[in-house]
């Protein structure tokens, strides 16, 4: 059997893109969306919000749904953020967004310009939390909210990769292990404050019958997602 070849994530989501749906499209993401629904404000009336690795625009959506004033989506992939523009206008957003290839690591937006700032499913894609979340910081203003996802560390330690498939091969993204003691200490360096944490479950029901999985995946959790404040 051939290795699966390991790709950056850049090269990845170029591949990926037009496959990635602007919802959540497997077991794993439904379980974070919960946990991210769990800790988002219904009502983000007239907030501006900044989606850190917004992809396909799956947050973003959910932004502008629950009436966000000001929307901003960032991600290194120019595939990736070609599928939300054409998403977000789909949609009937037109006119109500702006995104921006870059990295999380140096963020094109001014200081404390979001009140709040999405961040899932992106950071283990770089090698190290501290540089990002001190841009999530500094983009947020004082007294915004943070929430960041991650898939959750016990996977890496349980050989799990980030798979997919593109034109019939398989591939997988390049992912770090971000264990929660990483996220304290780096929350801590860059004053962000940690005000929740969630280790979201797969629900049996969102398996497809007949799919092939690790069936540890059902006792230990999938993601890992954080409310993080940076203090008035
Ligand atoms: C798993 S997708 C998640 C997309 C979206 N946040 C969601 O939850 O549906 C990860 C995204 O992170 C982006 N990404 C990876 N590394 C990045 C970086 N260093 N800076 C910005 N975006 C990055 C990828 O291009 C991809 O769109």
């Amino acid at each position: 059997m051939s290795a699966v070849p390991l790709l950056d994530p850049l090269a990845a989501y170029a591949l990926w893109a037009p496959e990635y749906p602007p919802h959540a499209h497997n077991p794993v993401m439904q379980a974070e969306e919960r946990a991210m629904h769990a800790l988002l404000p219904a009502s983000l009336e007239g907030l501006s919000v900044l989606d850190a690795g917004c992809g396909s625009g799956r947050y973003l959506l959910q932004a502008l749904q629950r009436g966000a004033g000001q929307v901003t989506g960032v991600d290194l992939s120019a595939h990736m953020l070609q599928r939300a523009a054409r998403e977000l206008d789909a949609a009937g957003h037109h006119g109500r967004y702006a995104l921006h290839q870059a990295s999380l690591e140096q963020l094109p937006v001014a200081d404390a310009s979001a009140d709040l700032t999405l961040c899932g499913l992106v950071l283990g894609h770089l090698p190290a939390l501290l540089p990002a979340l001190s841009e999530l910081h500094r983009a947020t203003r004082p007294g915004g909210l943070v929430l960041c996802s991650d898939v959750h560390p016990i996977g890496h330690a349980l050989g799990w990769t980030r798979a997919f498939k593109a034109g019939g091969q398989r591939y997988a993204v390049r992912h770090a292990q971000h264990l929660y003691s990483h996220w304290h200490g780096a929350c801590a360096r860059v004053g962000l404050a940690i005000e929740a944490v969630l280790e979201p479950m797969l629900d049996p029901n969102d398996i497809a019958a007949g799919a092939h999985f690790d069936p540890l995946a059902l006792q230990v959790p999938v993601a890992l997602v954080l409310q993080l404040r940076r203090p008035a």
